[in-house]
């Protein structure tokens, strides 16, 4: 039997100000490396794990269509509470199963995977990137 890890320890203890410790977190400064690497806007943007949606948002502005990813649902209310201008689609969902996001049948040109991957151990990243690669387009692309 398959052991079931809560990867989102405690990360609710005090959402509000990890949000804000994310949201200094300068976008085009954290992945300057890959930018470059990135599909041109409107493409559809998959940010799993996506915190207060830093990322989601700035790649809104840049003019892609973005869902973000969160399971924890403090922070995901504080990210739709920062964000709240912007046409950010949040989900409830988590790593490895994507069940939610994996029921609607779509694909994403990019899937951002920053500062997650690290909560999964070898099992539920071999069945993590499973439901990552259903989840591309073809030509898409993963930054982690
Ligand atoms: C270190 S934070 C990074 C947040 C954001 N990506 C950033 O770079 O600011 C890790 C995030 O992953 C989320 N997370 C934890 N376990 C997860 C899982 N199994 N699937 C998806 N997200 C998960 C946490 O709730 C948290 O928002």
């Amino acid at each position: 039997m398959q052991r079931q890890v809560d990867t989102t320890k405690g990360y609710s203890d005090d959402a509000a100000a990890l949000a804000q410790q994310y949201e200094r977190i300068r976008f085009d400064q954290l992945h300057r490396d890959v930018l470059p690497y990135f599909p041109s806007p409107p493409s559809d943007v998959l940010d799993i794990g996506a915190g207060s949606g830093r990322d989601a948002a700035a790649l809104v502005r840049l003019g892609h269509r973005v869902v973000a990813v969160e399971p924890t649902a403090a922070l995901r209310r504080e990210g739709q509470r920062i964000h709240a201008s912007l046409p950010i689609e949040w989900i409830d969902d988590a790593l490895p199963t994507l069940t939610r996001v994996l029921t609607q049948h779509r694909v994403f040109d990019l899937v951002l995977l920053c500062a997650v991957w690290m909560h999964l151990d070898r099992d539920a990243r071999a069945a993590a990137m499973r439901s990552v690669a259903a989840l591309l387009a073809k030509g898409g692309i993963v930054a982690m």
